[in-house]
């Protein structure tokens, strides 16, 4: 069975968010969002290692408010940087020899499915680099400064890319190896295709959200009340629908 070391990014700085509380530390149904993340990891077999990425002035906070509970997981505490890309650089230099793959997930997408991370683990075995991903719903507009429509963009090929994105590890330590200091990537997959690699794509949903304002929490929340119980949870159109 292939190994995989799961990176989970968690020291932005929740700009959007509002408050004083950053996103990944928000109670969802009475739980920090990250540590429900961190559950659809943890226990699964093929995850030999689990990196969370926190800022520097939250980590005392981290270890003691939640010590036990990542001690019990055996969730392992890196320090971020100042973006995504230097937090997960981080957490790079830290994975383990026996992890063949590495998984990138963002600590504030609560409702990934074991179905989705399932057919994200396999893809990347089968092709190297793969990230779930969902079609653009929205009709897009390109807006001037000035709050003028310049452009609708055709949607046909648009995808939205969510997390995890999961890469066999040596082709992601050189594509982050290559990449240029000031380089504004905003996802890994991104990093990857610098590189020249070619990135799959498996078929996600929106139910995947990434929690970016408020609102998002009663949105997870309810996801997360209408899913079936795993007994029964069947996702044979997910597999189908695989690009
Ligand atoms: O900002 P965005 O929503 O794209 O962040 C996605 C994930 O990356 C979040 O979980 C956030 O905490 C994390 N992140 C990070 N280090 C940064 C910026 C973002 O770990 N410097």
């Amino acid at each position: 069975m292939p190994k995989y070391a799961v990176i989970m990014p968690a020291a932005g700085s929740s700009e959007r968010f509002g408050g004083s509380e950053k996103k990944p530390f928000a109670k969802l149904d009475g739980r920090p969002v990250f540590l429900k993340t961190l559950e659809a990891f943890v226990n699964r077999e093929d995850v030999c290692q689990t990196l969370l990425v926190v800022a520097k002035e939250d980590a005392e906070r981290m270890r003691t408010s939640y010590g036990a509970n990542l001690a019990f997981m055996n969730v392992r505490l890196i320090e971020g940087g100042a973006r995504r890309r230097d937090s997960v650089a981080h957490a790079l230099r830290e994975v383990r020899d026996d992890a063949e793959y590495v998984a990138v997930h963002d600590a504030v997408r609560p409702c990934v499915t074991q179905e989705m991370i399932d057919a994200v683990f396999a893809e990347a075995v089968k092709s190297g680099a793969a990230i779930l991903a969902c079609p653009v719903a929205a009709t897009l507009k390109r807006v001037s400064g000035a709050g003028v429509v310049e452009e609708t963009v055709p949607r046909d090929a648009l995808h939205e890319a969510q997390t995890p994105q999961v890469f066999r590890k040596d082709l992601l330590l050189d594509a982050y190896s290559r990449l240029a200091a000031d380089d504004p990537v905003t996802d890994d997959a991104q990093v990857v295709e610098r590189a020249g690699q070619a990135v799959r794509l498996v078929a996600s949903d929106a139910s995947n959200l990434k929690i970016t304002v408020r609102a998002d929490l009663s949105l997870a929340s309810a996801i997360l009340k209408s899913r079936p119980t795993r007994a029964v949870r069947k996702m044979g159109a997910f597999e189908e629908a695989q690009w």
